[in-house]
């Protein structure tokens, strides 16, 4: 059987600043993704410089995404970005439910209504699922559960297919304060579980063919640990994909792993 390939997705949040700075950047992901051939690399800019950054795209190897998408196709929604705009103007991906969205006041039942219009205009959802706070005992799982839950009702078996999945504990996003990765051996067990939470939603099979990636303080130096022994398919990644060098060593450990 082919191996499938590994995701290293860029979430640019609200940077940069100028189309000119985000074009720069852009082609120096592309230099190195273009090449990578077991890698899938998605960069996920703000929706802004998206029509710009699509006439850039050559080949499949290095792809678009939002970073949000309202449920809502069109009409009156001030400030809203559809994901039939995204998909019209150059994304295959989107980012739902990101922390720092649900830190805005974003529910899972919103979310759910955005991957369903999402999974309608055939962009692939990269549904984000994360505790606050790590405990002993175990609750966070249930956190995780919930949210997994919440996100996937109602999506039939064929569409879950479409769909990625990204661990991003919010206490190890750059972000924070005292943000530190999580080790992959924890993310592994964290990744199992997620599995047979899927695997209570759909067939066995399909739980386990789904994409999990992780995100969190990933850079050059931890992605190899997170790829090889995390049990993920992929990265998710913030801060460290603002920069052009450190971002395409991670494409290029990733096309090694
Ligand atoms: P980080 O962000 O890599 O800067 O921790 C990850 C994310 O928020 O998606």
């Amino acid at each position: 059987m082919a191996k499938s390939k590994t995701y290293i997705i860029a979430n640019w949040k609200m940077n940069p600043l100028s189309l000119r700075e985000a074009k720069k950047l852009f082609t120096g992901i592309k230099k190195v993704g273009n090449k990578a051939r077991n890698v899938q690399t998605v960069v996920c800019p703000p929706a802004l410089f998206i029509p710009e950054l699509q006439k850039q795209v050559t080949g499949h190897r290095v792809l678009i995404g939002g970073q949000d998408a309202f449920a809502e196709r069109a009409g009156a929604f001030t400030g809203q970005v559809s994901a039939a705009q995204l998909k019209k103007n150059g994304a295959q991906y989107v980012i739902l439910g990101h922390s720092e969205r649900r830190a805005l006041g974003e529910t899972y039942e919103e979310i759910n209504k955005k991957i369903k219009a999402a999974l309608k205009e055939k962009l692939i959802p990269i549904v984000c699922v994360g505790e606050h706070k790590r405990d002993e005992g175990g609750a966070y799982l249930r956190v995780i559960e919930d949210q997994l839950k919440e996100a996937v009702a109602g999506i039939s078996e064929k569409d879950l297919g479409r769909i990625v999945i990204a661990y991003e504990p919010i206490w190890a996003i750059s972000s924070n304060k005292k943000a530190k990765a999580d080790s992959p051996e924890d993310t592994e067990e964290t990744v199992l579980y997620i599995r047979k939470v899927l695997a209570s939603v759909t067939s066995r099979k399909q739980a386990m063919s789904i994409p999990v990636l992780y995100g969190g303080s990933t850079n050059p130096q931890n992605a190899e640990g997170f790829l090889a022994r995390g049990g993920v398919q992929g990265l998710l990644v913030g801060s460290a994909s603002l920069n052009a060098k450190s971002f395409g060593e991670m494409i290029e450990i990733a096309d090694g792993v």
